[in-house]
């Protein structure tokens, strides 16, 4: 296979930074101006992680494509991490949103907007009773809390490499087989050991062992890993978890933030899981803040019978602006007019076609690399067979690469989500923008491989 020597990644990445600095001046002076009032001169920490000096800083984004700056057009397949996985601004939902904003943005109160989008969630994942937050790691947090009041446990567990937001139970990884907390946690509250057991996707002797002394709440987890690489469940995975977590009294929680991928339903519906809960959150408002837990008639219950209604609000779950009527709005107009079943099928083949164009490159240039498909997500990742678990995915990460590609196409007018090489379709994705990514694949690789 071919072996990419590591100065010649460096080379092209030398000429790549100086390519994107010449064609980001505006983008450069804004970033100037923005370090006199913004750590490291953005809003929110991880918008450095981007490759070049500086991020580009956008205009405006519309659809699948978004225009920075100076003027340089992208075709999207960041899509804000998920977050715009609708395609940016997406006409109902704007037309919703902007009626709603006349009218009302919060008040302490249900719109009827609420009761559509319960009944909707409610199709779409089988899941009874909904609540609303403003983000998924709000939905996360407020689903452990649940889960430890219901269960009287005290652990949740995770699997290794999983991401759910800035949950502080979550943040936890296996270190030589021990629970620990992950690398660059921020001041931990407390010893993740003491909070979080951690194991494997796909190791179910791992899964049997960590949850027989049933002192585990809930098990919370994607039913494929998104944030590591994407890693896919084994055949008859996801059943054994079921019965594991039914047999131990352990609730099953599905985050469903990315694998919402798979279809109108997530992964849980094409694929016919049966989670206690299912948390959401990113794309369902279209780009507007909101997250979701659902859960079964069972757990409602059990949720009633240990609330205590009169200091519902202090208790540990909740939020003011969680629920408003400006987020279900969006949500509502989202849900009935953008992530219909329709979008979801061109979203797919999409994948399909930018899947198939990957692979056939790295097979023509001999790459000890892999692509791996979820739906209308697509990844490709520096191990020549797609990874089995979290650790296996970590190992197959690669700074020098992922910097020099990220660069590579974003001077190519091409966004990958930042931290990995992976592409999403929108409802607003066409062909034409699937293919720009292709030859620019085909032309990195060409000069990684000399061929
Ligand atoms: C699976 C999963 N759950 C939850 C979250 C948290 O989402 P947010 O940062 O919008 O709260 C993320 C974010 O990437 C995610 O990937």
């Amino acid at each position: 296979m071919a072996e990419i020597p590591r100065e010649l990644i460096a080379d092209l990445f030398a000429r790549e930074r100086e390519r994107f600095a010449a064609e980001h001046q505006g983008s450069k002076r804004l970033h100037e101006r923005a370090e006199e009032s913004l750590l490291s001169g953005v809003p929110m920490n991880w918008m450095t992680r981007w490759p070049g000096d500086f991020p580009v800083f956008f205009e405006r984004a519309d659809g699948a494509e978004l225009v920075d700056v100076d003027g340089n057009v992208y075709a999207d397949l960041c899509l804000g991490d998920t977050g715009a996985m609708t395609g940016h601004a997406p006409a109902p939902t704007v037309a919703a949103v902007n009626e709603r904003l006349a009218r009302g943005i919060t008040a302490m109160l249900p719109t009827e907007d609420a009761a559509f989008v319960g009944e909707e969630m409610q199709r779409r994942f089988g899941l009874r009773d909904w609540q609303f937050t403003l983000s998924a790691t709000d939905a996360n947090r407020f689903v452990i809390r649940i889960a430890r009041q219901i269960t009287g446990r005290p652990r949740i567990l995770v699997h290794n490499h999983c991401y759910h937001g800035s949950v502080d139970e979550t943040v936890a990884t296996l270190v030589d087989g021990e629970v620990g907390p992950r690398a660059g946690s921020v001041g931990p509250p407390v010893d993740v050991g003491e909070t979080t057991r951690v194991v494997e996707i796909n190791d179910l002797d791992a899964l049997e062992r960590e949850l027989a002394a049933e002192d585990v709440a809930c098990v919370l987890i994607e039913p494929a890993l998104t944030n590591i690489g994407i890693v896919l469940a084994d055949d008859g995975y996801h059943e054994r978890v079921r019965e594991l977590t039914r047999e131990t009294g352990t609730l099953l929680v599905i985050d469903e933030t990315h694998t919402l991928c798979c279809g109108p339903g997530g992964y849980t519906a094409a694929h016919g899981l049966e989670p206690d809960f299912l948390t959401i959150g990113k794309p369902i408002g279209g780009g507007i803040p909101t997250g979701a837990y659902g859960f079964s008639a069972e757990v409602a219950d059990r949720i009633i019978a240990n609330t205590f209604w009169k200091e519902a609000d202090v208790g540990g779950v909740g939020g003011t602006l969680a629920g408003n009527a400006l987020s279900l709005a969006a949500v509502r107009a989202t849900l009935a007019e953008v992530l219909t079943e329709e979008a979801f099928e061109r979203m797919i083949a999409l994948a399909e076609r930018f899947e198939a164009a990957v692979a056939e490159t790295i097979a023509e240039r001999d790459l000890p690399w892999s692509i791996t498909r979820l739906g209308c997500r697509a990844e490709y990742m520096f191990a020549p067979t797609p990874p089995h678990t979290g650790v296996e995915a970590a190992a197959a990460l690669d700074d020098d690469l992922d910097a020099l590609l990220h660069l590579y196409m974003l001077n190519r007018g091409i966004l990958l989500t930042p931290f990995h090489m992976m592409a999403l379709m929108s409802p607003a994705t066409t062909e034409a923008h699937v293919d720009l990514h292709s030859e620019a694949f085909r032309e990195a690789t060409a000069e990684l491989t000399g061929g």
